[in-house]
């Protein structure tokens, strides 16, 4: 595959409609500074996920895997006056990077990041009541992704807008054989996705500066 024209294609959108300020260049500096992965999405990728945000008129938020908060302040971003966006993050060195870069966007007010692990965050959170979400991003680890999809689900109302990452992961989604609990756990997402009654989904293909991988992206029946 020519990955030097797909590196430059993505520089190139990212040039004319997903530019960086330096808050989020900051969050993506700060992961080698802080010895945390680069895995953060891309920054058209993130630009995306604050498109979709304004289109479903987000006014609350949830993801699942925060990192050093890059993917939350492009989607914060689309947050009107009293929205909110809550984040949940395993790693309490991941959260304390996160909150001092949410901070730095003057966000702090609109986005919580709750710490703890996402199955355990969101079955209290069902089990309390909370009010549905109008979109939720899946980015934690994938062997569960099909029960943080239908956790999600639970916290969802018709026209919720669940938006799941790394469905692709270079192709490696092909083999049936794959002994990769990633491969394995995405594998059987996207199986159940595609026979779910309760979505409408599609799955776009992703390439360009980060490796080859895919979006899930599911609304949910009226
Ligand atoms: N959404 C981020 C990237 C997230 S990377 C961005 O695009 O900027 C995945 C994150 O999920 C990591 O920070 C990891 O610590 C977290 N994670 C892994 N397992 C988790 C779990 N069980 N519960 C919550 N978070 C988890
Ligand atoms: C991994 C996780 C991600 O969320 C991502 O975007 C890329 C890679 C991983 O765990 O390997
Ligand atoms: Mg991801």
């Amino acid at each position: 595959m020519n990955n030097e024209l797909f590196d430059q294609v993505d520089e190139y959108i990212s040039q004319l409609v997903g530019r960086e300020d330096e808050v989020l260049a900051g969050v993506i500096s700060s992961l080698d500074e802080e010895g945390i992965a680069q895995i953060s999405v891309s920054a058209n990728q993130g630009k995306f996920l604050q498109v979709m945000a304004l289109a479903c008129n987000a006014r609350r938020i949830l993801e699942l895997g925060t990192l050093g908060g890059y993917s939350t302040i492009w989607m914060g971003r689309a947050l009107p006056e009293g929205g909110r966006l809550i984040s949940l993050e395993v790693s309490e060195h991941h959260a304390t990077v996160a909150r001092r870069h949410i901070e730095r966007a003057r966000l702090s007010h609109k986005i919580e990041v709750r710490t703890g692990k996402a199955m355990d965050i969101l079955a209290a959170m069902i089990a309390a009541g909370e009010e549905p979400f109008d979109m939720i991003f899946i980015d934690a680890d994938k062997p569960p992704y099909t029960e943080y999809f239908q956790h999600a689900l639970s916290l969802s109302r018709p026209g919720t807008i669940i938006i799941c990452d790394n469905v692709i992961r270079k192709g490696a989604v092909l083999d049936k054989t794959s002994d990769d609990e990633r491969v394995q756990g995405v594998q059987r997402f996207n199986a159940m996705l595609g026979s779910n009654k309760n979505v409408t989904a599609t799955i776009l293909q992703t390439i360009g500066a980060k490796e080859h991988d895919g979006m899930a992206i599911a609304v949910v029946n009226r």
